[in-house]
């Protein structure tokens, strides 16, 4: 086989999951790829910092720039906007091919990316940046790219959804379960990020694009967290019937409202939302995602899994990684985006509150 130089930027809750997994099964993994996948580093901040799966040392760096160099797969699980926007941007620039599980980065500064890569002929894989391990991405952007998405309603962030399962079913306190969905490697290095809602607008922005095939810029999602409930207002739900969840809507309106009354338009949004016992995302439990699509031909679709998690997550970024591999072996040939459009999007909050 073809040896591809493979550079890892991460070693937290997954970039040490997928650096254990590329070792251990590098002969299938090539075996699937069509090419030898030769971890040759991994960038990390601190050296000494324990590290969750046994990895040998000498592939540990704290100087990422030097391992972008001359990688034919550059891997991106560090997060945050800098200097993980700069390194992507270095790496596609250099002619290498990317994989991103940074919804953060994607959805503020994914233009900028999308553009830099389309520029040299690059691909930029991010299976990983929605709902964990579950296939989402890909299903929206080449699966369902003969249809017309109609609406996306979910669950799309594992940690707030672990902690309101708890507090609904043992009565937990939000601060005391944040802090073990943070031990468990669920939550965002800063867990504003989950219980402020910031995460899941990040990934209804990235949903929507895809499923829109428009640009939907953050600012224009409707974000609510979770921060505001209580025991309290769990308790009745309950007694009503109802589990609370925070919800992530996408929708195509039509004629619907002032800006969509000439055409279409879309909304995005995100809430803590009542959902009925009887309804199939209130069976959504611990850190699983659950995303229903509804589209014109295919008519309803659900997609359900592991939502956070680094092994979970693994598996995304392992996927990208060989499908990025088989691109090089290709020459090339890559997937696309499709052409956008720019959709009018209208600023609507809290629409339906009871599913
Ligand atoms: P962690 O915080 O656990 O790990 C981040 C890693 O990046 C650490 O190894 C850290 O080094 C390294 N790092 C951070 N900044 C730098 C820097 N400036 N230079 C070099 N290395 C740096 O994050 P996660 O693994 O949880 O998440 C990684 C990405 O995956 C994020 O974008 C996150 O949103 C996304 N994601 C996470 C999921 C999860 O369940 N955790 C699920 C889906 C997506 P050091 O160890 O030395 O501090
Ligand atoms: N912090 C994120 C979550 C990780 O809890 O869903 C997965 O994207």
């Amino acid at each position: 086989y073809r040896r591809l130089r493979v550079a890892l930027l991460g070693a937290g809750a997954v970039g040490s999951q997928v650096a254990a997994l590329l070792l251990r099964h590098g002969a299938e993994l090539a075996d699937r790829a069509g090419a030898e996948l030769e971890l040759v580093g991994i960038a990390v901040r601190d050296l000494d910092a324990p590290r969750e799966t046994d990895l040998p040392r000498e592939l540990f760096t704290t100087d990422a720039e030097t391992l972008i160099m001359g990688a034919d797969i550059v891997i991106e699980l560090m997060g945050g906007i800098e200097p993980a926007r700069t390194y992507l941007l270095q790496a596609i620039n250099s002619g290498a091919d990317v994989v991103t599980a940074n919804k953060a980065l994607l959805a503020t500064h994914g233009t900028e990316i999308f553009e830099a890569a389309d520029q040299v002929g690059a691909q930029v894989y991010y299976e990983a940046a929605a709902a964990g391990a579950i296939p989402i991405i890909r299903p929206l952007r080449d699966s369902l790219a003969g249809d017309r998405v109609q609406r996306i309603m979910g669950i799309v962030n594992g940690t707030t959804n672990y902690i309101l399962d708890r507090m609904d079913t043992e009565g937990a306190d939000l601060a005391d379960v944040l802090a073990e969905a943070q031990a468990l490697g669920y939550a965002e290095a800063d867990p504003t990020a989950d219980v402020e809602g910031f995460d899941a607008a990040q990934k209804a922005a990235i949903l929507a694009s895809l499923a829109f095939h428009t640009t939907v810029p953050l600012s224009t999602v409707h974000r609510e967290g979770i921060t505001g409930i209580d025991a309290s207002m769990i308790e009745s739900a309950r007694r009503a019937g109802y589990v609370i969840k925070l919800l992530a809507v996408c929708e195509r309106l039509q004629g619907e409202s002032d800006a969509a009354a000439s055409g279409e338009a879309i909304s995005v949004r995100v809430y803590p939302a009542l959902i009925s016992r009887a309804h199939p995302l209130a069976s959504v439990h611990g850190a699983h995602n659950a995303v229903f699509v509804q589209a014109e031909a295919a008519g309803s679709l659900m997609f359900y899994g592991a939502g956070a998690g680094g092994v979970q997550t693994a598996s995304a970024v392992l996927g990208d990684i060989v499908s990025a591999a088989r691109r090089h072996i290709a020459g090339g040939v890559g997937v696309g985006e499709s052409t956008r459009a720019n959709l009018p999007i209208v600023p609507v909050g809290r629409v339906t509150t009871r599913y």
